[in-house]
């Protein structure tokens, strides 16, 4: 995994800036990515898949910031999108709409009128309902739309159960079972025309067998419908592969490439994978100051101006995320802390049972931060949503501003007077 985070004479740097330069320069809680990191971790897959026919659809929800989008779509990157306003998002950033993928279980009309109009690569089917309502949206604007189902096909994960979703007991997709018959009326449909099949089977996975296990059931699905006249021009792995957050032992792209790839061996179809997190988390920091030191005897807590609103993941998930100071400064004496947020909600908290040397006024940062980090933080206690940062280099660039009061009431309206 690419190491964003350097040590320079007792400081934390990320490429050639301190830490602490960009919490003093863009204040705390802060959120900083690498974009070099986040290059690097793309054109990772973009090599690993070089001698495959290949489509590397970014998963826009680990990190929408439309500055990380632009970086990606730079470097020829297709999007895996699951709402309009992530659509929205990547033509902004200058992202190809005839590479993006629409995933999610439900959607709108409106968003597939919108997906029509634009012309994506791809809608991922979840269910026949999803499937007759896209048929009629784009019979209406007079368009063909090009589909992939979603098939579940029935592979443990083995990753959190928030995250794992390739089972029979999970929401997403269409059961592989019945996805041949799917796929039968589907090719009666006249303003649909079948492209590809897909699948996601969950996240933070640290296995390669689970997607041996998912690829090899798409390809009895594929031949099956081969044999029936139906031929997919593209076969969707999904995304889901892990990185490393505490001491986990992740597969490599190239493995997991390495296992994969022998799998499409003498087959026309163009692999599409949607990676998100392995791609963007290591590449992030979220930036917090240490604001108090409290002690009730048996506990000792660092409260810091950053809470589970900015990141969700350890309130949510129990997620374990390294957290460390910016600065090793001399007279401090290494305790052991929950890091805890001020948010009142005993699931506060970034980080529990932390040796750390810290003050009050130190500036932290929490790893690891880059995907599901800002994209999952709201606005919980009126906490105003934090800034992003990104470094190249030397340079920062502001992207994101820090959320005024006037940001937060936005759009309400006290009621007339009575
Ligand atoms: N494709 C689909 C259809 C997905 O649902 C997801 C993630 C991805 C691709 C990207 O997966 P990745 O490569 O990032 O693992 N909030 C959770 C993760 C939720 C993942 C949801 N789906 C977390 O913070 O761990």
């Amino acid at each position: 995994m690419h190491s964003t985070i350097t040590t320079r004479d007792n400081q934390q740097f990320m490429e050639d800036v301190p830490l602490a330069t960009i919490a003093r320069d863009f204040g705390s809680p802060c959120y900083a990515y690498s974009k070099d990191a986040i290059s690097e971790n793309f054109l990772n897959y973009q090599r690993a898949l070089d001698s495959q026919d290949h489509l590397i659809c970014y998963s826009v929800k680990s990190n929408s910031n439309i500055a990380v989008l632009q970086t990606l779509a730079k470097l020829g990157a297709g999007f895996d999108i699951v709402s309009a306003g992530e659509l929205e998002r990547v033509l902004l950033a200058g992202g190809d709409p005839a590479k993006v993928v629409y995933s999610g279980v439900a959607k709108s009309a409106v968003e597939m009128r919108r997906a029509l109009q634009v012309g994506i690569h791809c809608f991922n089917v979840e269910s026949e309902s999803e499937l007759a309502l896209l048929n009629r949206t784009a019979a209406e604007v007079n368009r063909v739309a090009p589909v992939s189902l979603r098939v579940n096909p029935d592979v443990d994960a083995k990753t959190h159960p928030y995250i794992s979703t390739g089972l029979k007991e999970n929401k997403f997709g269409i059961d592989i079972n019945k996805a041949f018959d799917v796929y039968q009326r589907a090719a009666q449909m006249e303003n649909i025309s079948i492209v590809g099949v897909d699948c996601h089977i969950g996240s933070q996975l640290t296995d390669i067998r689970p997607f041996i296990d998912a690829m090899n059931h798409l390809l009895v699905l594929v031949d099956q419908l081969a044999e029936s006249g139906i031929r997919l021009q593209h076969i969707d792995i999904g995304g889901g592969l892990g990185v490393c957050y505490q001491d986990e032992v992740v597969p490599s792209v190239d493995s997991y490439m390495a296992a994969l790839l022998p799998l499409l061996k003498d087959r026309t179809e163009t692999l599409v994978m949607e990676p998100g997190r392995s791609i963007t988390a290591n590449a992030g920091v979220l930036l917090m100051q240490v604001q108090v030191i409290k002690s009730n005897g048996e506990k000792n807590f660092a409260i810091v101006d950053a809470a589970m609103n900015d990141m969700l993941r350890p309130a949510l998930y129990n997620a374990w995320m390294h957290i460390h100071p910016v600065e090793s400064k001399a007279n401090r004496t290494e305790k052991n802390y929950d890091v805890v947020g001020p948010i009142c909600e005993t699931g506060d908290f970034l980080a529990k049972d932390r040796l750390l040397a810290i003050a009050e006024g130190d500036y932290l940062y929490l790893l690891s931060a880059g995907a599901y980090g800002f994209t999952m933080s709201s606005n919980y206690n009126s906490r105003p949503r934090v800034a992003e940062v990104m470094v190249d280099g030397e340079q920062l660039h502001l992207i994101r501003t820090r959320e005024t009061f006037e940001d937060l009431v936005r759009g309400e309206q006290l009621m007339a007077e009575q």
